[in-house]
């Protein structure tokens, strides 16, 4: 289906509206033509010096043959034909400026409505998508992608299309007296269209290429914005300044190219229609003097077709470059549908089972796993069983694959072989928010959004309990510093969290998890960014959080392992000691060496 037509489809719950706009429209375009209508009585009788006695021949409908009178339109009574002509001129200019202001109204609120129903579906797909998918995608290019070609179709949908219905029914009405009048100079007229609109067409495709390209350098500049605002202490530390300035006035003047490279092209039409309705007018002049010299065609006729003609530019006009406009927002809408028709990763199974509760055990069974981009694989052949309640500590060296195979049970990413079983059940069967609900992720990057403390602590939740949220705080060691905030935990958090300290930050992180109350916990790293003031705390609150649950727990040091009831050391994706502390240090490899290696640095041991 193309995409003009599934963008149509979307106005399907408005038709009723739609409807009516339409034959709004299709009114004020009837009252266009009749407005050229009204020159004949205005030449023949109200300015003649002697005025035709016979009832005003306005108009014969073509192919029916009706002939419409002015003087039949309105009651005996009045028969004055100033009076006539002049009511007949404000009613119409009244009907059709209502027509009008009404139509309009109502497609733009159809326009509206639609770009905010597609607005609305494309975030929700945004937010269906894999890691893989945001890994792949700058954030730049798809803030630019979401905002930009929703609001080029926004543009066509609303004003766009409101015009668009507005000049096709003013060409339509137009048309009708044109050829109604005098075919033959009509046709005469309307030779020189192919000449026209031919070179348009052409031109058309060739704006629609460049607006994709316009959008894709305004792509690179958002991508270029957006990461000088979030790495802005990064750039100065570097003093990059003058290299990410470079870097942007390289695509701004990619953007600058592209964009006068369009204006070059839609300035074309215009003045190539404007030249040909010259000629036209000159031909005609020439061609009506010799048929009301003849005695064919009166004055007053000629002049409503002229008149006619001369309207008639305007929508030619406009529906030229509204073609244009919505060769773009049909290349936009493209863009769009394509995005929402990409398929999604991670989904959940159709009929996939509810996680009610968990009570047995999570295990990794044969479970390998290779990002699309790698060239061998970060988990291999990996084979782990946790049981209910336990406290399992995962070890190794950076890079060896501990992330990532703790992502594999919330389901951010899929395994390529076996499979991750929480009580017997396969997490594919399992449907995706229930499984989410069940586990809680404290990771080393906090991510807290601009919100009040207390949003953020019961983050996606409502009307979230008062008193339960203390709590959380309060076993979070975060109450305290919440207290001492301007506005307590109605205090607004900068972006990111950065008024905030780091331990501050963790801390709330682990209210939010103690609040969500899941019993499946993952911690990754969650002290490693932190001094040894605030690793105390927070090892304190997070041994509140682990109390009563079963937990994963990645970190880097040692201390922080000792207590787990399982230690398992991944090495290059596999495992390659599964113990207790000493039973490892007893076996003498790589935990026992990375044992040493902690020893050697100056640790504070803080235990949980
Ligand atoms: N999104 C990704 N795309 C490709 N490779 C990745 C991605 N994330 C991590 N890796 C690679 O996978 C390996 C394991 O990473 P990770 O699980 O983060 O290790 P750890 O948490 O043990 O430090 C590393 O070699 C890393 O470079
Ligand atoms: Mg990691």
């Amino acid at each position: 289906m193309s995409a003009g037509l599934r963008l149509a489809g979307y106005t399907r719950r408005y038709a009723g509206l739609l409807l009516l706009s339409v034959f709004l429209m299709a009114v004020m375009g009837a009252m266009t033509a009749a407005r050229t209508l009204l020159i004949k009585p205005v030449m023949e009788r109200v300015l003649s010096p002697a005025p035709d006695p016979k009832p005003v021949e306005l108009f014969t409908i073509p192919l029916v043959n009706y002939k419409i009178y002015l003087e039949k339109i309105f009651p005996a009574s009045i028969h004055d034909i100033f009076t006539i002509v002049a009511i007949s001129i404000l009613t119409i200019f009244i009907v059709r400026g209502a027509c009008d202001y009404l139509g309009d109204y109502l497609t733009n609120y159809v326009g509206f409505r639609v770009v905010t129903d597609l607005r609305n579906q494309v975030f929700a797909k945004l937010l269906r998508h894999g890691a893989d998918f945001f890994e792949a995608n700058s954030t730049g290019r798809l803030m630019s992608s979401v905002m930009s070609d929703i609001e080029r179709i926004q543009t066509a949908c609303s004003d766009m299309f409101a015009d668009l219905l507005r000049q096709t029914f003013s060409m339509l009405g137009l048309m009708i007296v044109v050829f109604g009048t005098d075919w033959r100079l009509g046709l005469f007229a309307f030779l020189l269209l192919p000449f026209i609109m031919i070179p348009t067409a052409r031109l058309g495709s060739r704006i629609r290429r460049t607006a994709r390209r316009t959008q894709d350098a305004t792509g690179e500049l958002n991508e270029v914005l957006q990461e000088a605002i979030s790495g802005h202490q990064v750039v100065k530390a570097f003093g990059a300044e003058r290299y990410e300035a470079g870097r942007f006035q390289a695509a701004a003047d990619r953007l600058l190219h592209v964009n006068m490279r369009k204006v070059l092209l839609q300035g074309i039409p215009s003045p190539f229609i404007e030249l040909a309705g010259a000629v036209t007018f000159v031909g005609l002049l020439w061609y009506g003097r010799i048929e009301i010299q003849r005695g064919i065609l009166k004055a007053g006729d000629f002049m409503s077709f002229l008149l006619a003609l001369l309207f008639l530019y305007e929508p030619f006009k406009r529906l030229t470059n509204l073609h244009n406009i919505f060769q773009q927002a049909i290349g936009a809408s493209e863009k769009v549908f394509g995005y929402l028709d990409q398929p999604e990763e991670i989904t959940s199974k159709p009929g996939a089972k509810r996680l009610t509760g968990f009570r047995d055990s999570i295990e990794y069974a044969a479970v390998s796993f290779q990002y699309p981009t790698a060239e061998s694989k970060q988990l291999d052949n990996v084979t782990l069983r946790i049981g209910a309640g336990e406290i399992v500590a995962l070890v190794g060296p950076s890079g060896a694959g501990k992330s990532t195979f703790a992502s594999l049970l919330p389901r951010f990413r899929d395994p390529v072989a076996g499979a991750v079983k929480i009580d017997g059940v396969d997490v594919r069967e399992i449907s995706l928010d229930s499984l989410r609900e069940n586990i809680s992720l404290v990771a080393q990057e906090t991510f807290l959004f601009n919100d009040t403390v207390a949003a953020n602590i019961a983050y996606g939740l409502e009307n979230a309990d008062k008193a339960r949220l203390i709590e959380a705080a309060k076993a979070a060691l975060a109450h305290d510093f919440i207290e001492q905030m301007p506005q307590g935990y109605e205090t607004i958090i900068g972006e990111r969290g950065l008024k905030l300290s780091g331990g501050q930050r963790q801390r709330l992180a682990i209210a939010r998890a103690i609040f969500r109350n899941s019993p499946i916990l993952i911690l990754d790293e969650a002290t490693s960014h932190l001094d040894n003031e605030s690793e105390m705390l927070v090892q304190k609150a997070l041994a509140n959080l682990m109390t009563g649950r079963t937990v994963i727990v990645i970190a880097h040091r040692i201390s922080t392992v000792r207590r787990a009831n399982k230690i398992v050391v991944l090495d290059k994706g596999r495992i390659a000691e599964i113990g207790t502390h000493d039973e490892l240090m007893e076996l003498g490899g790589t935990y026992h060496r990375l044992h040493e290696l902690q020893f050697a640095m100056v640790d504070t041991a803080v235990d949980l």
